[in-house]
């Protein structure tokens, strides 16, 4: 994609204000204001209408500026010498001397970090004297935005600026790994775990991985498209939407493909735009057959899965 330097001096602009700007990044579409403005991270948290316990992702050009703010371990230093900027969100101890709004924190002495890849994101924070407070630019609980179109059907004018990006060429949100002690997933997601096992030559622990988790209740609803959602059905409903990994000899109205031929990678960038066609096309309620559980796939079951919590 072409880089339109006045749309992000305009969102620089804003920015600097400490009003909040939506930004594409390779996962999803995020929602950011100035990291070190408590102005701008409680405009975040209203606009997305976000409980005010859950912190936000602070997104950095790279490790020279996140110096100021966090203390970091070798473990760090691997990953992010091999996959940054990218896919991968870093929980780091916050230095006694950060800058960063207590707002994004939520008081505690850690803090989420991230480097996109996008073009348009790093020309852009390459231009701040601040790193971007952005979590996904969707409102609490829904799914995520994977373009500007998206962004603006979630918030309308309410947001001051979308600056556009495309469409996000990974399509599911950022690994988050814990690594101020034993490398620990928080969440699955465009980095894969066994290219970080690779790089790290350890055991790494998931934690939040719903397959692992015993009572049901124990999830939250989140990335929903609002409306019910069956998994591993093999026999569809007449009124219902069939969503499924790869195009099949049968095809009917009410069948959406996630990819051509099962290619993981490609389902998971069509995941998030298909759920929310399908919600536009009228449909009631989505089943959806049984997807493989590794690679991209196991991130794509994480999301349904916590999606099928709405009733
Ligand atoms: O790909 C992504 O990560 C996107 C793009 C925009 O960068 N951002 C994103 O942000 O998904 P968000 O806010 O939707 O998800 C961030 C998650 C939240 O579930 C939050 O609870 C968690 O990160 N988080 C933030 N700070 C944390 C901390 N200090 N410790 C543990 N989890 C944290
Ligand atoms: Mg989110």
């Amino acid at each position: 994609m072409k880089i339109n330097l006045s749309n992000i001096k305009k969102a620089k602009k804003l920015l600097d204000k400490s009003e909040c700007v939506a930004i594409p990044t390779e996962t999803v579409y995020g929602l950011a204001g100035n990291a070190y403005s408590d102005q701008a991270c409680k405009k975040i948290y209203k606009l997305k209408k976000r409980p005010k316990n859950n912190p936000l992702i602070v997104h950095y050009e790279n490790i020279k500026k996140l110096k100021k703010d966090c203390n970091f371990n070798k473990n760090f230093q691997k990953i992010y010498k091999k996959f940054c900027p990218g896919p991968i969100t870093f929980i780091l101890d916050l230095k006694k001397e950060s800058k960063i709004s207590k707002i994004v924190t939520n008081k505690k002495n850690s803090v989420a970090v991230r480097f996109p890849k996008h073009a348009v994101a790093r020309n852009l924070l390459k231009r701040l004297k601040y790193p971007l407070a952005a979590p996904s630019a969707n409102l609490s609980s829904k799914l995520s935005a994977v373009s500007s179109k998206d962004v603006l059907e979630d918030f309308g004018n309410k947001i001051k600026y979308i600056l556009e990006g495309g469409k996000s060429s990974i399509g599911v949100e950022s690994t988050i790994i814990d690594l101020r002690n034993k490398p620990k997933i928080l969440r699955l997601g465009g980095l894969q775990i066994s290219n970080i096992k690779k790089i790290l030559n350890k055991k790494i622990y998931l934690k939040n991985y719903p397959s692992k988790i015993s009572a049901p209740g124990q999830l939250k609803l989140h990335y929903s498209p609002g409306i019910p959602i069956r998994l591993n059905v093999k026999k569809v409903k007449d009124n219902e939407a069939y969503l499924l990994i790869k195009k099949n000899k049968k095809v009917k109205k009410n069948y959406f493909f996630l990819s051509k031929n099962g290619d993981l990678k490609e389902a998971a960038k069509n995941l998030y735009s298909m759920l929310r066609m399908i919600k536009k096309n009228k449909y009631r309620s989505i089943a959806v057959k049984k997807i493989p559980n590794k690679g991209m796939g196991a991130v794509i079951n994480d999301r349904l899965i916590r999606a099928s919590k709405f009733k």
